[in-house]
């Protein structure tokens, strides 16, 4: 999408972080902007700050863990600024912790809003944004924890895995429909994550003292980057297409070891006696884009 003047933009978790920082991006290109969240009081603030800021905003309380919800925000924004564009699928919490120490609900809590969240907003926007004609692009957040999985991250990380895995193939799938897909991959990034509790809803169960030692991610995310630069690569990213996006090139060393090692064990592979029988094979397509 090159045109981004006032077409209209839908942000899960805009009343924070990330999400409030490409909504401020997105103003500043001209664009409308619905910030969708379950924090009511930040979620005014926010929209606040933006119209302070001559932005064209609204707000939608939504849980994005919630299908019905998201498909009411999706309504709502509709009514208020007739069509949707872009949609950033950015509402995201963190859990973790050493294994057998992660609460059940915590797994399905994080499952929930990072990975089911995410298809939500995928399939209830897709349809409205195909019915007007006029293209469109989702950004759907990820992380470097979507490329390598540093231990006692594993249920945030199955998660960031799932939405870079789906939008791999969404983007193929919507290409034809004239609808981008972006996946954003930040590192640490100075935001409220490492306070995610705040938004744990009641129906998963009393929370358990806070979870895990989390202070490691509280020292990393405080001692990240700034938001706006990221909110800014966003921009670039939609009017590129860009499907991979980065914001930390020192992490690229850490991707590169984990990909190597994954082409290694191909190679390992190709060379063991226990696989030799099967000959060669050309196989059958994956269906991936060339
Ligand atoms: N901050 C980082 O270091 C970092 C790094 C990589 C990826 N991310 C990802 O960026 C995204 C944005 O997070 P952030 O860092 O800005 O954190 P943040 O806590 O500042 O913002 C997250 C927002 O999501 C909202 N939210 C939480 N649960 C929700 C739900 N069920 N429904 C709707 N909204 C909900 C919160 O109220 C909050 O406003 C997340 O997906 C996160 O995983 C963050």
């Amino acid at each position: 999408m090159q045109d981004l003047k006032g077409k209209t933009a839908f942000i899960t978790g805009g009343a924070s972080g990330i999400g409030l920082a490409m909504a401020e991006a997105m103003g500043r290109e001209g664009m409308n902007v619905m910030l969708a969240d379950i924090e009511a009081d930040a979620l005014q603030s926010a929209v606040e700050l933006l119209r302070s800021k001559q932005v064209r905003a609204e707000g939608v309380v939504a849980d994005v863990t919630s299908r019905n919800s998201l498909r009411s925000a999706a309504l709502e924004t509709i009514a208020k600024f007739g069509k949707v564009h872009v949609v950033c699928n950015n509402a995201g919490v963190g859990a973790g912790g050493p294994i057998g120490q992660v609460a059940e609900r915590d797994w399905d809590w994080v499952i929930d809003v990072n990975l089911k969240g995410v298809v939500y907003g995928v399939e209830v926007f897709t349809p409205l944004i195909e019915s007007h004609g006029e293209g469109g692009h989702f950004i759907n957040t990820a992380s470097m924890a979507g490329m390598v999985s540093p231990p006692g991250m594993e249920p945030y990380c199955a998660t960031k895995f799932a939405v870079v895995a789906m939008s791999e193939g969404w983007a193929v799938q919507l290409a034809p429909k004239n609808i981008g897909v972006s996946i954003l991959c930040p590192g640490f990034v100075q935001t409220r994550i490492h306070e995610s509790r705040r938004n744990r809803p009641a129906a998963y169960g009393e929370d358990q003292a806070g979870g895990p030692d989390i202070s490691g991610a509280t020292e990393a995310v405080t001692n990240g980057i700034p938001v706006e630069p990221v909110a800014n690569r966003v921009i670039e990213a939609i009017r590129d297409n860009d499907l991979y996006v980065f914001t930390h090139s020192e992490f690229k060393p850490a991707v590169e070891m984990r990909f190597n090692r994954i082409l290694e064990a191909f190679d390992k592979s190709a060379a063991s006696p226990a696989l030799a029988v099967l000959g060669s094979r050309t196989g059958v397509g994956l269906g991936l884009p060339q």
